[in-house]
């Protein structure tokens, strides 16, 4: 087994509301099969030892489903491996000597919990926003009773792999939640079952993505460079077409409305 040594810069802050700084310290004999999380725990392991704080730092699945290990590591949501998340970036992916400097996730619309976890919440708003079915869809229907386009399944499929875990706002200058709104809106758009409130729910989750402080996007297409599952920036193309779409539709609405009365 091979071990390397390494030099950590770690972003500790007790809360939103406390000064946070960079803490050094030293990763030692560090397994080159052990994941980027693994190497933590050893590191929290000792500082527990010690009498100190561990590193606070979110995870569930560790596996790449879940979305909650979010972390900008040198530089890069999730570190320097593209279409990975922090849990499945494997320690041989560095060198003795590296030193790397772990942040969390920098967004005014994710306050900082403590250390590197950060509260993503403002992301559950949006999905409650509109990102839902609100028909009573009974049980589970037979499989292929409801054609669905293969295009269209494909589509849907690829946004559906969004898990959610902030990596393209932290890598957006403006901080823009538009590919994981996109993504969201436009997995349910393309399915049959989401087309009859479609206008309904881009209009609200745009509303709400905006309530939240998260910033404009302005086409760096930094989000999908640091996507850990390859969403693809033509959502939000089609995020936006839906939404003018949605809001044209809603103005002609209010006037039949305002006409009637
Ligand atoms: S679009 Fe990608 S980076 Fe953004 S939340 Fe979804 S999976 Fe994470
Ligand atoms: S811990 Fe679930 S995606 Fe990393």
């Amino acid at each position: 087994m091979s071990t390397i040594n390494l030099v950590l810069h770690v972003w500790r802050q007790k809360n939103a509301a406390a000064e946070g700084q960079f803490v050094r310290y030293e990763a030692v004999n560090v397994s080159t099969h052990s994941s980027f999380l693994e190497m933590l725990d050893q590191v929290n392991e000792e500082l527990i030892e010690k009498g100190q704080d561990p590193i606070a730092f979110d995870h569930d699945c560790r596996e790449g489903i879940c979305g909650a290990c979010g972390m900008v590591i040198n530089g890069h949501a999730h570190g320097p491996q593209k279409a990975t998340t922090t849990c499945q970036l494997h320690m041989r992916q560095f060198k003795t000597g590296d030193e790397l400097w772990i942040e969390p996730w920098r967004a005014r619309a994710f306050p900082v919990v403590r250390d590197l976890v950060v509260d993503r919440g403002a992301f559950d708003r949006i999905i409650q926003a509109g990102g839902y079915i609100s028909a009573r869809a009974g049980s589970p229907p037979d499989a292929n009773a409801l054609p669905i386009a293969k295009g269209a399944a494909d589509r849907a499929m690829d946004a559906a792999a969004c898990i959610g875990c902030g990596a393209c706002v932290a890598a957006c200058p403006n901080a823009s939640a538009m590919l994981f709104t996109a993504a969201k809106a436009g997995h349910l758009n393309l399915l049959p079952q989401g087309q009859p409130e479609k206008d309904s729910r881009v209009l609200k989750m745009v509303a709400q993505m905006e309530t939240e402080g998260f910033g404009h996007c302005t086409n760096h297409y930094e989000c999908m460079e640091a996507c850990p599952k390859g969403i693809n920036v033509e959502f939000i193309a089609q995020l936006n077409r839906d939404f003018v779409k949605a809001t044209v539709t809603a103005r002609g609405q209010g006037e039949r409305r305002g006409g009637d009365g």
